[in-house]
């Protein structure tokens, strides 16, 4: 099945190898299906809190489990205590959900495995700006960045690591590229949205100007 271009591009982030990808709040699967062929060498675990979406992914992946090269598991739990592989190398894919569950996600991992390296790939619904706010704290820095537009959504898709020390900007820095008229129309929105919000709330001014500044 053919990958929308928002899993298209997180997909086409996974480019090292890694011993364990977690395709967390994977609802059907789709991301992580198109990982079985991109990263055969991976074990790929796809996690979801909702039963019968994890009972009926597990049998379709049986049913084509000779066509399958790489090692799968099927993992029905809440992703705030996905059971990390320590002493190997772990990438952590949270997209599709809201950013304020997306963060406690994140949080909970990071409490639990503050031990080790962390690799996330994350794509929030919605709060950019605060949820890059709330991994700055966290400590963790940017591998890459990218504006995506689906649907006539726009999203970012952010790769990061507790490892890197690139800073994460909370309003983005390498993903604008403000000759792509869709950006324009991405950063145009999210100007007036956080301008309706200076009116209606009057305390998001600074944030309005941080991304005034992206056009200067
Ligand atoms: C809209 S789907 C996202 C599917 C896919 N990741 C994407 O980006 O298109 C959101 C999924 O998150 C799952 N979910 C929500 N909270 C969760 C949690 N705490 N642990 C595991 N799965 C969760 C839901 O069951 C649902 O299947």
């Amino acid at each position: 099945m053919k990958l929308s271009s928002r899993l298209d591009t997180i997909k086409n982030k996974v480019t090292d190898h890694y011993d364990h990808i977690w395709d967390c709040c994977c609802d059907h699967g789709q991301l992580g299906v198109a990982l079985l062929s991109s990263q055969p060498k991976s074990v790929i675990h796809f996690v979801d809190v909702v039963d019968e979406l994890m009972v009926d992914l597990e049998s379709q992946l049986q049913k084509h489990a000779s066509a399958i090269q790489s090692q799968w598991q099927v993992h029905c739990m809440d992703v705030a205590n996905l059971p990390l592989v320590k002493g190997k190398k772990n990438l952590i894919i949270i997209a599709g959900v809201g950013g304020d569950l997306l963060i406690e996600l994140v949080r909970s991992i990071q409490t639990r495995n503050s031990d080790i390296e962390l690799e996330f790939i994350l794509c929030p619904v919605l709060h950019n700006y605060m949820v890059r706010c709330e991994l700055v704290e966290m400590g963790f820095g940017l591998i890459s960045e990218t504006v995506v537009k689906e649907n006539k959504r726009f999203y970012e898709v952010l790769h990061i690591s507790n490892q890197a020390a690139k800073p994460i900007a909370p309003v983005g820095s390498d993903m604008w590229n403000l000759s792509d008229s869709d950006h324009q129309e991405y950063l145009k929105k999210t100007i007036s949205h956080y301008q309706r919000m200076e009116v209606n709330l009057k305390c998001t001014s600074r944030v309005t100007e941080l991304y005034l500044g992206i056009l200067n």
